[in-house]
This record gives structure tokens, sequence and C-alpha cells, in this order.
């Protein structure tokens, strides 16, 4: 049995981008064969950059809503918030004494992030050993990420190393898994969808509201009786990635005929992503309004996490003699 582990951040609702790129493939992954997911909140990782508790807790969730309303299914599966098992914070300490001052300076996402950000915190610097403590504490085999988290993945595995060169074999090293079936998702504006772009389509919004996200979809000046074409369209590309390969066909022929607005075009898309996540933007709904079930789950999944977190970190005590 492989155990998968990975976190999530928790900055907002995730977007269509998020659905299609990272939850899908992500639950996907979790039902394959016998593995067990780990999958929770990094909501520790957060506050290296927002301070605003109310924030933080809606934040929290939107993020587990959204897992449990794409039907992560946690009798099998963990959802928790990183926040929850205290040990996390412990063993982020133990691995900071084993973790080389320049590999931390060398961070690409830190050096990036000290460039951008006015608050550059000790905890941006050393996010990376609270990673390297979120992996190794629950014994986790496979850590799916994108590309931009591979480095990271390769400290926790240095960090895991060094700890078990010194001590002796204490911690598993986990594989790191480049996320697979992930699709690309084009934002209103064409650039890759992003929260930080404020570019994405948020497909729990209300109606009204969904539909004028998709309405502000940028597209040519054509007039409707021209023809047009689909392959340059951020409409069009959005569409197919919902659609089956017959609607494609016909939405693409439409578009080249003429006579066919990139309104209709629009319209179609509000009526396909209402029509293919009916169930899980009612489920979403249903969680939000209430928060306690969102909160149930989420104690759940820490109550498991814990039992694993409490026996690591007590084989790791042991070996440093506290
Ligand atoms: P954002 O760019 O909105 O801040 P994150 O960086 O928080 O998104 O990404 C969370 C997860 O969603 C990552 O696994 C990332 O690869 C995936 N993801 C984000 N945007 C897209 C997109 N436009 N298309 C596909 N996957 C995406
Ligand atoms: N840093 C990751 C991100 O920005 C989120 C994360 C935190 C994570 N801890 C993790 C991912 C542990 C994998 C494993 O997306």
């Amino acid at each position: 049995m492989a155990r998968i582990l990975t976190g999530i951040q928790s900055t907002g609702v995730p977007h269509l981008g998020n659905i299609l790129g990272a939850i899908g493939p992500a639950i996907r992954m979790a039902n394959e064969g016998d593995n067990e997911a780990f999958f929770f909140i990094a909501d520790l990782h957060s506050l290296t950059t927002i301070k605003d508790a109310e924030l933080r807790l809606a934040n929290i969730r939107g993020v587990a809503a959204a897992w449990l309303a794409f039907g992560l299914d946690t009798s099998r599966h963990l959802l928790y918030r990183q926040s929850a098992i205290a040990e996390v914070t412990e063993l982020t300490w133990y691995l900071n004494c084993f973790t080389p001052y320049p590999m931390l300076a060398n961070a690409h996402s830190f050096k990036d992030k000290s460039d951008r950000l006015a608050d550059v915190n000790a905890g941006l610097f050393t996010y990376p050993v609270l990673m390297a403590a979120d992996i190794m504490l629950y014994d986790a085999n496979e850590v799916p990420v994108g590309k931009d988290q591979m480095q990271h993945l390769e400290m926790t595995r240095d960090i895991g190393n060094a700890f078990n060169h010194q001590m002796g074999d204490t911690l598993t090293i986990p594989e790191v898994k480049l996320q697979k079936d992930t699709m690309y998702v084009p934002g209103t504006d064409g650039r890759k969808m992003s929260k930080s772009y404020g570019n994405f389509i948020n497909i729990f919004e209300k109606d009204k509201k969904l539909r004028n996200e998709i309405m502000s979809i940028v597209t040519d000046s054509k007039e409707l009786e021209e023809s047009k074409d689909p392959e340059t369209c951020n409409v069009f590309a959005i569409y197919r990635l919902l659609a089956s390969d017959v609607e494609s066909a016909e939405m693409a022929g439409k578009y080249r005929a003429g006579g066919y607005g990139y309104g209709h075009a629009k319209q179609a898309l509000f009526d396909l992503i209402t029509k293919r996540f009916a169930m899980e933007r009612a489920r979403f709904r249903e969680l939000m309004e209430n928060p306690e079930e969102i909160d149930r789950e989420l104690a759940r999944g820490a109550d498991r996490a814990r039992v694993v977190a409490r026996e690591v970190v007590g084989r790791v005590r042991e070996k440093l003699g506290y």
C-alpha cells in the first residue's frame, strides 16, 4: 500500500484551474489501487503571508468544501488541517537543526518570494523545513506535486537523509511524483488561470456572478456575422476542456460558419459548467451553509493523522535523547 500525501494551499476558494489541474487528478490518484491519501490544508504555511484569522478560517473551509464536493472519500482517505497536528511544529524544529543554511538560502521559491513580498519573514525562509516535516511526520511514500514544488521535495529528501545518516534510520524518505493527467487551464484573459492574475472562474459562485465571470472572458471584436477562429479564442479554449469531442466540434463549426457571436459561445460555456458541475455546486453550497459539517470532516481526518504523527515523533524523540 502506498501512502500518498500532499499539501493544499489555503489561499481561497479553488477555481476551475485548481479543480481540473489539481483536485480532480489528486482524487483519481488517491483512488488507484489500495492507495491511502493524506491530504491536508497547509494553514500553517499560509501564516507566512496571511495574518487575518477570519480570512484564514474562511479559506480553509472553502478549500475543504471544494475537495469534499468533488468526492474525496473521507472514509478511506484523510483530509485535515495541518495546524490540527501540533507535532508538525515539533518535528520542524528537529529538522531545522539538520538543515544546512545554504540549502534554504538557495531555494528558488524563497528568492522569488523575497523579491516580490514586502514582508520577508523567517517563516518564509524556513518554509521548506515545515514542508519536510509535513511529509515525513506521516511516513509518506509518494508526494504528488507540480513542477514548482520539485525543489522543495528534493530538500525534504536531503533533510531526511541527513537525519537518517546522523541518527540512524528513522524517517521514511518520500518519492517525488510529478502530478499526472493534469490539465492546463487558461484564464479569462488567455494567460494561465490564477488567483494572482484575477482571471479565474469560480464555478461555485451563484449563477449570476458565475455568468458575469464567463461574460468577462476576453475575445476579439469580430462582428456576429463574421467567421471566427476557435483556435485563438479564449472562450473556446475553456469550453473544449469541459465539453465532449462532439460538442467541441459542433461549436468550432459554428465559429467558422459565422452568424455565431462570442455571447452565444459564452452562454454555451455557462450552460455547460452549470450542467456538468451541478452536483458539486449544490454540495459545496450545502457544506458552506453548514460549516460544522466541514469542521467535523476535518476533525475526523486529524484524529487519524494524529495517531501516525505521535508514533513517528516518538521515534524521532527517542533517537535524539528527548
Ligand atoms: P494559483 O495560481 O491560482 O495561485 P496555486 O498556485 O495555488 O494556484 O495552485 C494550486 C494547484 O492548482 C497547483 O497544483 C497548480 O498546479 C494547480 N493549478 C493552478 N492554476 C492552474 C491552471 N490554470 N491550470 C491547471 N492547473 C492549475
Ligand atoms: N508548498 C506547497 C504549495 O505551495 C503546499 C505544501 C505544503 C505541500 N506542505 C506540503 C505540498 C507537503 C506537498 C507536501 O503548493
